[in-house]
């Protein structure tokens, strides 16, 4: 489903402040495999994310999506087929429209029709039947201004709007981050549910490795540009925090420092 190959990315190529954020990376993902990833700070996790997304092209190597190679499509095209959800609730949202207007705005871009804000009866039927999935009773302030829900409530509707039509890949960016412990929770349930329910294939970033063990069907973990570790199945099931953090330790001979990564991450 995705083929990643020898990816290479190199940020301020020829001055002092060249850093190699991709190195040589390779990553296959099977259709609807949910793949969880961690690392330290700067391991190159967004930029991997970036680099699937097309904010830029890879200096070396190829991005095959879906059969399709994507390597040097743009943005907007890749958009087509790509939802991400980022760590900022601000970011996925219109806030001076309404939860209605913003998933219109989402379900045309996806479907490929004249972008509109005034969605069918038949869309918002859609919508709402989308929407109280999630049990936030958003379904019925679908007339709400999106600027005036909480940070979780926002993350939900980018959700929803990421996957109103199933994307061929999600990517979600430490989506939970900015969230307090209980609604990070309900959001990262809802991800669960959505991800199952519509069978989407899915790479999530997040720096609580305990959630990482636990959320989907595989782990990678990500250092310095490359995959350094990659668990599934019985491995994985075997695998504690600890185990993680001990091997990392042992390879890399430094311990593994991610600013957002909790000590009550080690449940
Ligand atoms: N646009 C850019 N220009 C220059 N350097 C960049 C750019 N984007 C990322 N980098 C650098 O590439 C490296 C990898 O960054 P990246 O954002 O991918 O890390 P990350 O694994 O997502 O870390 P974090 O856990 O802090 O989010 C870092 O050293 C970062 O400073
Ligand atoms: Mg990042």
């Amino acid at each position: 489903m995705l083929d990643i190959r020898n990816a290479v990315k190199i940020f301020e190529r020829g001055t002092s402040l060249e850093h190699t954020a991709l190195n040589r990376l390779n990553l296959h993902l099977d259709a609807e495999e949910f793949v969880t990833i961690i690392g330290s700070n700067g391991a190159g996790k967004s930029t991997l994310f970036n680099a699937i997304c097309g904010t830029f092209l890879l200096d070396e190597g190829s991005i095959v999506l879906a059969g399709q190679d994507i390597t040097y499509l743009k943005e907007h095209r890749r958009a087509l087929s790509i939802g991400r959800v980022f760590q900022d609730p601000m970011k996925g949202t219109a806030p001076h429209m309404t939860i209605e207007e913003n998933l219109s705005l989402a379900y045309s871009r996806a479907t490929a029709k004249p972008l509109s804000f005034a969605p069918s009866r038949k869309q918002v039927a859609l919508f709402k039947e989308r929407i109280a999935e999630f049990g936030m009773g958003l379904e019925d302030r679908m007339k709400t201004r999106v600027g005036l829900l909480s940070g979780g409530q926002r993350q939900a509707v980018t959700l929803l709007m990421c996957t109103i039509v199933p994307p061929k890949l999600l990517l979600l960016d430490e989506h939970t981050a900015a969230l307090d412990p209980a609604t990070a929770d309900k959001v990262m349930d809802i991800t669960r549910r959505t991800v199952a329910q519509y069978r989407l294939t899915t790479l999530m970033i997040t720096h609580n490795i305990a959630s990482a063990l636990s959320t989907g069907t595989r782990t990678i973990m990500m250092d310095e540009g490359q995959i350094l570790f990659d668990i599934s199945g019985g491995e994985r099931a075997n695998t504690t925090v600890d185990d993680l953090l001990r091997s990392y330790s042992a390879s890399r001979h430094k311990a593994l420092d991610n600013d957002r990564m909790l000590l009550q991450d080690k449940r």
